[in-house]
């Protein structure tokens, strides 16, 4: 195999600890960089993951698919790819470039991933999976995970998971998140394929019962903070993706209830005004409102008022020279 060198480039953020006790599952299209520079208002203690990024995007794409403010930190990237020295060349970039953690993605179950021969199809694959985890490993300091389900179409055995756990954990993999339902991989959608396919809990407690020297985060369906509890009581980290996206003030929550913190709580009110200079400054660069509005849609979400302020965002913040007086026009709406 081409050997690629350690890269000696060291980024000019000091890398900053991670806890692991409650993350926010990458999410294309939701989790870029501005749903979670929110994000990071509401909980510093989250670990946040990028949306998945292929390694083809990374290494021939045009744009810079790594980029991200400081504040994110901690901060995953999600790799998407099942080439050990092109994810290794990948996992490499992301390290110089500030990344606190490499996640491999062997959980999405769309038939372009597929395609590509990643993804969910990957668990039939775990000698490879261990190789990629290798090369990864192998040229960066920082810890190299693995997103993964608890099985594929007939493959759902606790003998086919821990096939795979064990092969990857003899590269060196120590963390594992595992979304609780198995993916279909003819016939679902994406979005059925987190839906459809049950949740099976207990069979990823039992994972951490048979192998507790490693880290494992449970993932889907978790919806509040005394499910969250009611998990760790079993598990050693619990990932959060829909409801984290759609309801965002619950993470205000986190550190202090999952954390062990003590901190001021934001109010949601703080939060949009924190958010504003944030907000100002990608509109001054020629940004749309509403490529960070779309991600505050959820904030008053069970509140009197919230369809106001979700409305009334939906409906300006796409226009051309829109501003963040749309903001504070829906807040004055919003009766908190
Ligand atoms: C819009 C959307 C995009 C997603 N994109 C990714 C992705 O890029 N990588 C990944 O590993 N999982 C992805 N997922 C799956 C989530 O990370 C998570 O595993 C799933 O939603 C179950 O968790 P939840 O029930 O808390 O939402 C996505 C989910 C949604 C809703």
């Amino acid at each position: 195999m081409q050997q690629i060198e350690k890269s000696s480039i060291k980024p000019d953020t000091p890398r900053v600890s991670i806890n692991r006790t409650f993350s926010i599952a990458p999410m294309l299209d939701w989790t870029d960089r501005h749903y979670r520079y929110m994000a990071r208002l509401m909980s510093k203690q989250a670990l946040l993951y990028t949306e998945m990024v292929t390694t083809g995007a990374i290494l021939h794409g045009k744009g810079d698919y790594l980029a991200y403010n400081d504040e994110e930190h901690p901060l995953a990237l999600q790799l998407g790819g099942s080439n050990p020295i092109d994810l290794a060349k990948c996992a490499q970039i992301a390290a110089e470039r500030g990344y606190d953690e490499i996640n491999l993605n062997v959980g999405c179950p769309s038939d372009r991933v597929q395609n590509g021969r990643f993804g969910a199809c990957l668990m039939a694959e775990p000698e490879l999976v261990a190789e990629c985890v290798d090369a990864m490993k192998q040229v960066v300091d920082i810890p190299v995970t693995v997103k993964t389900r608890i099985g594929i179409d007939e493959q759902d055995s606790y003998e086919f998971l821990t096939t795979f756990v064990e092969t990857v954990k003899e590269k060196g993999c120590e963390e594992f998140i595992v979304h609780a339902r198995k993916a279909w991989l003819q016939g679902l959608s994406p979005k059925e394929n987190r839906e459809i396919p049950p949740l099976d809990y207990p069979r990823v407690y039992q994972l951490k019962q048979d192998y507790p020297e490693i880290h494992i985060s449970i993932n889907g369906g978790i919806l509040n903070i005394d499910e969250m509890k009611q998990h760790l009581e079993h598990i050693d980290g619990v990932m959060v993706g829909r409801e984290a996206y759609n309801n965002p003030y619950i993470l205000s929550q986190v550190d202090n209830k999952l954390c062990g913190q003590q901190s001021e709580i934001m109010s949601r009110e703080q939060v949009i005004e924190q958010m504003l200079p944030y907000i100002e400054a990608h509109v001054q660069q020629g940004g749309r409102l509403n490529h960070i509005t779309r991600h505050m849609i959820g904030l008053f979400q069970g509140l009197p008022g919230s369809r106001q302020w979700r409305r009334h965002l939906s409906e300006n913040a796409h226009k051309a020279g829109a501003g963040i007086e749309v903001v504070e026009q829906a807040f004055a709406k919003v009766s908190v």
